[in-house]
């Protein structure tokens, strides 16, 4: 008899996470004798959480805030993309050994492609509000996506700048008191700051000069329809909600763990939504 598969999310704090009941689902979907858990773990504790995973019985753990960098320096092996991005969100135990990616801008990408499957990423610049982690990665993904240019936009003017510098390529940085005429060019509008998340700040953005083919994109999704993804799509902008990256992020750790490549469907979205 094999071993049950274990899997987990790793953070501090991790109850809100929602990855238990994504992996939950698919697991019950695909009638999976596996487990997938929430540990909390503080980040004084995370190197001797890490090198126990092994003996402990797991296939690997998803790694949320605030252990995403440092990590790094604690696993045996890291994806290209988990050194581009500079964290790792999902960790495979392969032979004893932890070897570490980052599926954020899999993730983000794959969401933007089935949300607005007419997006055409070389047709034209895309806006980046924000320069946090999912800038970072949402940025590499538009950049091997062959989008010809960003428009990186952010509060903090230093954060962009460092955030260009280190990503190399054709970046623009535009200050934030600019980012309504900024639209003016887009081809897509991504929102990766927490602006418009329930219980944050609003949102302030005028789309008077996006131009109505673009695309917007943002990656919070609570609430699923932001004021952002409302106004775009009241002036008939095709509009892609922030729950597809987080549904499609979960794709490569689940089918490394379990085995099966899992698909992202209406069911799995409502029955994540209500485990909210
Ligand atoms: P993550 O790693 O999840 O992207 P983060 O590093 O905390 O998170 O980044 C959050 C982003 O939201 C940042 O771009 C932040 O802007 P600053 O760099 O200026 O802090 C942005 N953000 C958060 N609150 C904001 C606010 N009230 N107005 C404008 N931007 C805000």
């Amino acid at each position: 008899m094999s071993a049950k598969l274990k899997a987990a999310v790793v953070g501090w704090p991790v109850a809100h996470s929602r990855s238990p009941a994504l992996h939950g689902y698919w697991l019950k979907t695909y009638g999976i004798d596996g487990s997938y858990e929430r540990v909390p773990v503080k980040p004084e504790d995370l190197e001797t959480f890490l090198r126990g995973l092994a003996a402990s019985g797991y296939a690997g753990v998803n790694l949320t805030v605030p252990h995403k960098e440092a990590a790094l320096k604690l696993v045996d092996e890291i994806s290209p993309e988990g050194q581009r991005i500079g964290a790792v969100n999902t960790i495979f135990v392969e032979k004893g050994r932890l070897k570490a990616t980052n599926t954020d801008g899999y993730g983000f990408i794959t969401s933007l492609k089935a949300g607005a499957p007419k997006f055409n990423p070389a047709a034209g610049p895309a806006v980046v509000l924000g320069a946090g982690g999912a800038a970072r990665a949402i940025c590499i993904a538009l950049q091997d996506a062959g989008v010809p240019d960003i428009v990186l936009i952010n509060r903090t003017a230093d954060r962009a700048g460092a955030l260009a510098k280190a990503l190399g390529g054709k970046i623009t940085v535009a200050s934030w008191n600019d980012r309504t005429t900024a639209l003016k060019a887009a081809n897509l509008l991504v929102n990766t700051t927490t602006l418009g998340m329930t219980g944050q700040d609003p949102l302030d953005i005028d789309l008077k000069h996006l131009p109505p083919e673009a695309t917007v994109n943002d990656i919070v999704y609570v609430p699923l329809e932001t004021p952002l993804l409302a106004a775009a799509r009241a002036r008939g902008n095709t509009v892609v909600d922030g729950l597809g990256m987080l549904l499609y992020q979960a794709q490569p750790g689940f089918e490394g763990w379990f085995g099966k490549r899992p698909e992202v469907t209406p069911e799995l979205r409502k029955a994540v939504l209500a485990a909210g």
